[in-house]
């Protein structure tokens, strides 16, 4: 099949991340409303990241890389993409995070030109990248729920 879904677009430029910005954040300060009484600890974690940092949705971030998708092998094949991208930047020594948030960017006209997002094209994603600042310890495994047959 080789569908190959995708397309990418790499945000470096300090004008377009602004723009990112002012189109993502009221957005997710939205989204971040509804978490407020299903999960207050979250909630209250995401307000601090408002409050303190000047970019809390992209974290500002050296490279952000947009994976675009389309057609119906998409919705597998772009996670896959973005996945595959964050293994392989952590194999350069680069940090990574995926941002959804970073994502809600569609009902600005001017971020659509510039993403040249059509109709029926979806953004994964997207992946921040640069190198990292620390390296947090390695979280707690969950046990797999692994049936062996
Ligand atoms: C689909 C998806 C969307 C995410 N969106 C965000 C985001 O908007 N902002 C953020 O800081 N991290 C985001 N993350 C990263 C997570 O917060 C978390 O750091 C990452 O998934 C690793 O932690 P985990 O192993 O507990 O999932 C996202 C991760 C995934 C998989």
């Amino acid at each position: 099949m080789n569908s190959q879904p995708w397309r990418f677009v790499v945000i470096e430029d300090p004008e377009v991340k602004k723009k990112l910005l002012r189109a993502a954040l009221p957005q997710a300060k939205k989204i971040t409303e509804l978490v407020k009484d299903v999960d207050p600890e979250r909630y209250a974690s995401i307000k601090k990241r408002y409050e303190e940092l000047p970019d809390p949705v992209y974290y500002s971030a050296p490279a952000i890389v947009f994976v675009i998708g389309n057609g119906r092998y998409a919705a597998h094949s772009c996670p896959l993409a973005c996945e595959n991208m964050m293994l392989a930047a952590h194999a350069l020594g680069l940090g990574s995070c995926w941002v959804g948030f970073g994502a809600m960017v569609t009902d600005d006209a001017e971020v659509k030109k510039i993403l040249e997002l059509k109709e029926d094209d979806a953004i994964f994603g997207p992946i921040l990248l640069g190198y990292p600042k620390v390296s947090p310890a390695r979280p707690p495994k969950k046990e797999p729920k692994v049936k062996w047959l």
